[in-house]
């Protein structure tokens, strides 16, 4: 056996989210759908990559995460793992992926955790879902939970509003969350519910909470990609804070990279490449003239439209002979 030491970044393991909760050390946990914004989280030294389906909203132009796939989510998982060396990427299951059962959902999350490399998958609902991550659980397959206001529900919520706002409600949260810690979830999101009812559930899981508009007192705080560096200009959610109007720089460098061309700025002497003097020269006396751009070429037009005519005469000409 080799006795060198491997310089690997050793990726991060769910039981290591834990020890930071264990240690009241926050997580921060953020979104990317593709190689390079993974590397810029990873070197930014995030712990969690979730890949998330809001990919559907603010990558691929839909209004809702609905119509995304699990080949969307592969695909996109896929891109991220490559880019991640050491945070832990956690891989959504998208909406009709697990509702329709166990085994639909564990034949899904398999594919998911063997095309991608990713270290779990998240999914949606508690109590209603707890028997699936149950079995993903008991099959070797990480699952972070993800209550409150769950986007694959939007429908049958009417909207992105407020979750466990009554008591009848909130209290029906508690139970979703314990539901999920029971049937093994390493971690739980809780997205847009009152602070202290965030607070409350995160006093009683044992597991890592992690909030999105859930107040201060989780576990760790999750955010997307494109909300936090301002790069998702048609919508932001109260609970968003931009922490850079990213939309904004990158249309500026467009725009001073546009001018740079239309004034011939760009590229400089440093920017292009160049060839042997002597080699030039060579080519130039191999190679045919260059023709006089704009007269030379209308010229060619007035050969080209003449040889034309004729062709189209004699064809004319052709088939009079034959109909006589
Ligand atoms: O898809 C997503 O980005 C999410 C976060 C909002 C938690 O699920």
């Amino acid at each position: 056996m080799s006795a060198t030491r491997s310089t690997a970044v050793k990726r991060i393991s769910i039981s290591d989210l834990q020890v930071m909760r264990d240690k009241s050390q926050p997580i921060t946990m953020v979104t990317a759908y593709d190689y390079p914004s993974a590397r810029i989280v990873d070197q930014a030294g995030l712990p969690i990559i979730l890949v998330g389906d809001s990919l559907g909203m603010v990558v691929l132009g839909y209004d809702s995460t609905i119509p995304v796939t699990v080949d969307d989510m592969i695909h996109h998982g896929k891109a991220v793992v490559r880019g991640a060396k050491r945070a832990h990427v956690v891989v959504d299951m998208p909406f009709g992926s697990y509702q329709t059962g166990w085994q639909d959902a564990m034949r899904n999350a398999t594919r998911i955790m063997q095309e991608t490399g990713a270290g779990s998958v998240k999914l949606e609902g508690g109590v209603r879902v707890a028997e699936t991550v149950h079995r993903l659980t008991e099959a070797g397959i990480p699952v972070m939970g993800h209550i409150g206001l769950t986007p694959q529900s939007v429908n049958q919520f009417g909207g992105f509003k407020l979750q466990g706002k009554t008591p009848r409600e909130a209290v029906a949260v508690i139970a979703d969350a314990r539901a999920l810690e029971e049937a093994g979830a390493y971690a739980i999101v809780l997205e847009t519910v009152p602070t202290a009812l965030a607070h409350m559930i995160t006093q009683r899981v044992k597991v890592p909470t992690i909030g999105i508009g859930a107040g201060p007192f989780c576990s760790g705080q999750v955010q997307v990609f494109h909300d936090m560096l301002g790069l998702y200009e048609d919508f932001k959610p109260k609970h968003a804070r931009r922490f850079v109007q990213g939309a904004q720089v990158l249309r500026d460098a467009l725009v001073e990279y546009r001018e740079a061309v239309e004034t011939k700025e760009f590229p400089s002497a440093a920017e292009s490449f160049y060839m042997d003097e002597r080699a030039l020269a060579l080519i130039e006396r191999m190679a045919p003239p260059v023709p006089q751009e704009a007269e030379d070429l209308s010229e060619a037009a007035d050969v080209l439209e003449d040889a034309l005519e004729s062709l189209r005469s004699a064809s004319r000409s052709a088939s009079g002979n034959s109909a006589g």
